[in-house]
């Protein structure tokens, strides 16, 4: 592919550009905008990006194919750094039981949960995971993911493990991103119910070094929770992980307070997610660290639970702050990377350009890829969406309405939004 595209006119154009670093504190509300921009694409990267008058003035702009981006709000593709992309059918049941007013451990313990989806992802063909996945991908697509993070830790024994791994693996590329991550301490699975430090055992001296050894994986995640793993376990499980040469992540302090902050930031992690009960001593000590804290309020929203990670405090400390979908069938069902912003903003006080920040460049940083995607600057990968507003801060403001009017990866336009036919159009 030799291609040049010219991405032309956008009302403003988020480059997202900076320093090669997270954005924290301040920095998350600079979002590189050009106001009457253009973006040259030259070979699926970033060539230039500037003033319209400047980009179409370039002798390779004359020869360029146009895309045209007039009136448009264009920037990088979003980064959804936290999903559960493999699980199976939803469940539904869980659903219902919860908006009758169960609460997550009592639907866990009345059967439901996590469980149900390792039943299901264990007997479930790798053909059928991929063809269920490939839809959840297209949603996210459409909703304007270029890269996405995708966990296991719905299969939890070795053979459904390992194909959630190469489903994630087979996926990747075709036609976005797909970063993996071991999610092999979700919870404890039934063949150790009671054992969770013999699970561990297992997992540390056998799954580790194999899913290292064939490259399955790039980072590992635990969830540290009552009802889940405690610190002790987690410990074992991330040392053995980080000298094995794995990125560290870790879901803390979801539902109950239990120090899987603080052992993330002893750890060096390089994310930590939730902390919807982190308390002033976790906010200090993420935002002291080169941590990322990757907060997830779909999940708050859909288990209409009211307190919300606490992302001023963490911002206004300095942190950096990413933003992410937790896509997954207990907690978060949603693929959209604009409702997350909304939530974010609405319930969460960021401010649009904070919310922006945090979903792409931050979430390249979390994900691992912010050396080719995250923001447009030259030598970058191309991609970005194209929005049907004028104005960045529109994108949380139309709650629920997907902007995405085009989805580009690479140079490669993957979605356009569809018409609305009304014969008596005026
Ligand atoms: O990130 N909390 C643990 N893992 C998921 C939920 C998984 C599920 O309920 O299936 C989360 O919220
Ligand atoms: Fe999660």
């Amino acid at each position: 592919m030799s291609e040049t595209i010219l991405v032309r006119g956008a009302r403003q154009l988020l480059t997202l550009r900076g320093p090669s670093a997270p954005r924290r504190g301040a920095a998350l509300r600079d979002l590189g905008l050009i106001q009457e921009g253009s973006l040259l694409i030259r070979d699926g990267l970033v060539a230039a990006a500037g003033t319209t008058r400047r980009i179409e003035n370039l002798a390779a702009a004359r020869a360029a194919t146009e895309i045209d981006a007039t009136g448009r709000v264009v920037m990088p593709g979003f980064v959804d750094s936290h999903t559960h992309l493999i699980f199976g059918p939803p469940r539904l049941d869980d659903y219902e039981r919860r908006l009758a007013g169960q609460d997550y451990h009592q639907i866990a313990a009345a059967g439901g949960g996590i469980l149900v989806s390792v039943k299901a992802v264990r007997g479930t063909s790798s053909r059928t995971l991929l063809r269920q996945t490939r839809l959840s991908l297209h949603r996210l697509i459409r909703h304007g993911a270029t890269t996405v993070e995708a966990k296991s830790g719905y299969g939890l024994d070795e053979p459904a493990e390992l194909k959630t791994l190469r489903v994630l693996a087979a996926l990747d590329g075709c036609p976005i991103d797909v970063v993996s991550t071991y999610l092999g301490a979700h919870v404890v699975p039934p063949e150790f119910a009671g054992r969770p430090e013999e699970y561990i055992g297992w997992v540390c001296s056998y799954m580790l070094p194999l899913i290292r050894r064939r490259r399955l994986a790039r980072f590992v995640d635990i969830y540290i929770e009552r009802g889940a793993f405690g610190l002790d376990d987690a410990r074992r499980y991330l040392e053995t992980a980080r000298s094995l040469g794995f990125g560290l992540k870790v879901h803390a302090e979801q539902f109950s307070h239990s120090g899987g902050t603080r052992l993330a930031m002893e750890l060096g992690a390089v994310s930590v997610d939730h902390l919807e009960q982190a308390g002033a001593e976790d906010i200090t000590l993420v935002a002291q660290s080169s941590t990322i804290a990757t907060l997830l309020p779909g999940s708050v929203f859909h288990l209409g639970l009211d307190r919300y990670p606490p992302a001023r405090a963490l911002i206004d400390h300095g942190a950096a702050v990413a933003l992410a979908t937790d896509f997954n069938p207990g907690t978060s069902p949603t693929c959209s990377m604009p409702m997350v912003l909304a939530l974010a903003c609405n319930q969460m006080r960021m401010t649009p350009a904070e919310a922006v920040s945090a979903s792409t460049i931050n979430g390249a940083y979390a994900a691992g890829v912010a050396d080719r995607a995250g923001s447009l600057e030259p030598g970058k990968q191309a991609d970005l969406l194209l929005l049907d507003v004028s104005d960045y801060r529109e994108i949380p403001y139309y709650f629920g309405v997907n902007p995405v009017a085009v989805t580009m990866k690479k140079g490669r336009i993957l979605y356009r939004q569809g018409e609305v036919t009304c014969p008596e159009d005026l």
